[in-house]
């Protein structure tokens, strides 16, 4: 069966990816660490293109978490420099009829930054194929507190009643309002956690956890990823 086939026939509506990896890539080859982003920048590229193939309605990638400050200054910067980058490349060849999207808290990020979510976003707005995330400046908590303080301000504000308050229409004051639940979350590189990724929309998502490097991560990768998927059994909590 074909990619495309197994996605439709699999009813996977959202895949979470953590880009995991780049660092020993790199240490692999006795190369500084940013080489090993910059090629985890490539595979992102061509995991991408995987997704549209297979016909994949929304993919997130988890480019750069709330706890990623704490590394070198040195490295932090190259990577904001390299995502000023990826989106100048992405922005143009804007040719895939996608649609991106950015999770994550802006507020602590440069105006250059920022300023490239909200051009990539507003370039692709009139597109309406796949959704591309990428979770950049994201935390799960974060993501959370920040919709429990939009709840308290509709709350003070009479614009919600506590008894309406529900799963749904929390969902909506989360970053990823009015995407799907996350069907399949893919780590590569052989770490088993979720390190603060989509935790509420993935809680009843299927792991599958993979020895690959990302960058070493291929389009082989996503389909056996996605047949792994396809030999469990969800249940929702039911029998
Ligand atoms: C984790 O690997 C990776 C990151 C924190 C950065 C991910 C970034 C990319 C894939 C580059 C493309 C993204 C953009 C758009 C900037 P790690 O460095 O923790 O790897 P290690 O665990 O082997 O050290």
């Amino acid at each position: 069966m074909d990619s495309e086939n197994l996605v439709r026939k699999l009813g996977i509506k959202h895949i979470g990816i953590i880009m995991d990896g780049n660092g020993r890539w790199a240490k692999k080859r006795l190369l500084p660490r940013m080489a090993g982003h910059s090629q985890g920048a490539k595979a992102f590229k061509n995991c991408l293109n995987s997704c549209v193939k297979s016909g994949v309605p929304c993919v997130t990638f988890y480019a750069f978490s709330t706890e990623n400050w704490s590394r070198p200054e040195e490295e932090v910067n190259s990577l904001m420099k390299l995502f000023c980058s990826f989106m100048d490349e992405m922005m143009k060849q804007d040719d895939q009829n996608i649609r991106l999207r950015f999770l994550g808290n802006r507020s602590r990020l440069s105006d250059e930054v920022r300023d490239k979510m909200t051009e990539a976003e507003k370039m692709s707005e009139k597109n309406t194929g796949m959704w591309c995330c990428i979770a950049f400046n994201y935390g799960g908590r974060e993501e959370i507190i920040n919709a429990v303080k939009t709840t308290a301000l509709m709350y003070k504000s009479g614009k919600l009643d506590i008894d309406d308050l529900n799963e749904d229409n929390f969902s909506d004051f989360l970053y990823t309002s009015g995407l799907p639940d996350v069907d399949l979350i893919i780590r590569p590189s052989g770490e088993k956690r979720l390190s603060n990724f989509l935790i509420w929309q993935s809680s009843y998502a299927e792991f599958v956890f993979m020895d690959v490097l990302w960058p070493d991560f291929s389009e082989k990768d996503l389909i056996d990823a996605l047949i792994e998927y396809g030999k469990r059994n969800r249940r929702f909590g039911g029998v």
